[in-house]
């Protein structure tokens, strides 16, 4: 057994010499060694971690250098006010939920949020009301929210004080924020969005407008999905019409009070080097990236989804799509995670795959020999390796709710076989993996229709999340 376990299985990891096609956004350091500055960053990167001695600044109470680089922020993005974070989006999505409602207010929320999204609700004390997501059947995966369905909602529930959108979501998918938001505001409610995935947005024509452009309240970007900084490091735009006082405490609330100067240099440097070279740098991997696309779809059951692909999906609303994210779908009966095994054997590194698509994550630093790569372990791909029991992804009607999610938390509750459970109330989100869309959430009832979709993904070899190796999930004891 080896004595320091995480750093040979790291060190190992870093021997492979994999592509980077995932997380984060600076690909193994490359990101940093592009310009003079971010070299100058890179090689003083450990010895900068320092805490806030004399002469640095607070992030808890910015003053000088770490109010200096918020304000840089803010002005490039166009924000109020602009927040670096420590603890990435999942704090927040925290502080911006928390910044904005009240206990018990209603809110308006994607089905297919982040967890942190879901853990601000139950903290808060909130009642929220569902948006369904749309699966997509020709892509057989999740394709954000139903706007039929969110107009349908936002109708009936004239009393929420807000809707929560994810933008884009994991498959680069973005719904058609533009007519969320003027339906919001006709009914007076707060936009928060969950951009983790888009802080690259607005840097070019070919990519989908920033969240913070399209006017949008209060937004949370991951600075290090897609940019060049260090994982966990995160942004927070505020518009002019969100209280300050709460959101500089919540922030504050959600971070630690030793927040690494290591993130926050890294921060400091993506919005720099967005500032002067984002839109060049983002256009010229966009046009490297369209012509592999091409050449990978000329091969026999692969194709990478497009703008087009997603706009004739969602016709009748401006649905997007994230030109540098690669979705390559395969046909019926291959399997994605297959494929995205595959591919890590040959030294290509996706970032996440469903029963039929792997995900890449591209950028800048991503070289021409990344995509030969890609491209020659696609073509010698042997197919018959991908072959799977195909099941298709299905999804409910959302179920009836008995109890808010907050007010499970005090109850007591015990397992009970899945066949047994018609009728209780969940103590636990059941979510099916992929796509990662709840059939059940904590409070609602378990009918027939949640059992038969869990036996299915069950009998199809799916992990069930929420439901344990017995086949038992967990309710209420009424
Ligand atoms: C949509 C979405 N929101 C929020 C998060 C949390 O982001 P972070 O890892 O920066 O905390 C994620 C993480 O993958 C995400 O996919």
């Amino acid at each position: 057994m080896s004595k320091l376990p995480i750093v040979d299985g790291i060190i190992d990891y870093i021997k492979e010499d994999n592509v980077p096609f995932s997380m984060p956004g600076h690909k193994n350091g490359r990101g940093f060694l592009t310009t003079e500055e971010g070299k100058k960053l890179y090689q003083s990167l450990i010895k900068g971690d320092i805490t806030e001695v004399e002469g640095v600044d607070n992030l808890h109470n910015a003053e000088s250098i770490i109010k200096e680089s918020q304000e840089l922020l803010r002005d490039l993005y166009g924000s109020y006010k602009s927040y670096f974070l420590v603890n990435g989006s999942t704090s927040g999505n925290l502080a911006m939920i928390f910044s904005c409602f009240n206990e018990g207010d209603k809110i308006i929320v994607e089905r297919n949020c982040h967890r942190s999204v879901f853990n601000a609700i139950i903290l808060k004390k909130l009642r929220p009301i569902y948006i369904k997501n749309i699966i997509s059947k020709a892509y057989n995966a999740p394709f954000s929210i139903d706007m039929e369905h969110f107009l349908k909602i936002i109708d009936e529930h004239p009393e929420a004080k807000g809707i929560v959108v994810t933008y884009p979501n994991y498959y680069g998918i973005c719904t058609d924020l533009k007519a969320v938001i003027k339906r919001a505001k006709e009914k007076n409610m707060l936009v928060l969005v969950d951009s983790a995935h888009g802080a690259h947005f607005g840097f070019s024509s070919e990519l989908p407008e920033s969240a913070v452009k399209l006017g949008a309240d209060i937004v949370v970007m991951s600075a290090h999905k897609t940019l060049p900084s260090l994982t966990q490091s995160a942004y927070l735009h505020v518009g002019d019409n969100i209280d300050i006082n709460k959101v500089n405490f919540y922030v504050s609330a959600f971070t630690s009070t030793s927040p690494s100067y290591m993130l926050m240099s890294t921060l400091d440097y993506a919005r720099y080097f967005m500032e002067t070279q984002g839109r060049q740098v983002f256009e010229e991997c966009i046009k490297i990236a369209n012509i592999y696309r091409e050449k990978i779809n000329s091969l026999q059951s692969f194709h990478i989804l497009s703008r087009e692909d997603i706009k004739k999906e969602f016709s009748g609303y401006n649905y997007d799509m994230d030109a540098t994210r690669f979705v390559i779908h395969l046909d019926n009966n291959y399997s994605g995670h297959e494929l995205l095994e595959y591919l890590r054997g040959r030294a290509v590194q996706c970032e996440m795959s469903d029963d039929s698509n792997v995900v890449l994550i591209l950028s800048p630093f991503n070289i021409e020999q990344d995509y030969e790569k890609l491209y020659y372990a696609l073509k010698q791909c042997p197919l018959e390796q991908l072959k799977t029991d195909f099941s298709r992804v299905l999804i409910n009607d959302l179920p009836q709710t008995a109890m808010l999610p907050y007010e499970v938390m005090d109850k007591d509750s015990f397992q009970v076989e899945i066949d047994e459970a018609v009728g209780s109330i969940s103590a636990a989100s059941i979510v099916p993996y992929p796509p990662g869309v709840p059939i059940i959430m904590p409070g609602e009832i378990v009918d027939e229709e949640a059992i038969n979709m869990i036996k299915y993904y069950l009998e199809n070899n799916k992990s069930v999340l929420g439901v344990n190796s017995g086949k038992k999930i967990l309710v209420i004891k009424e």
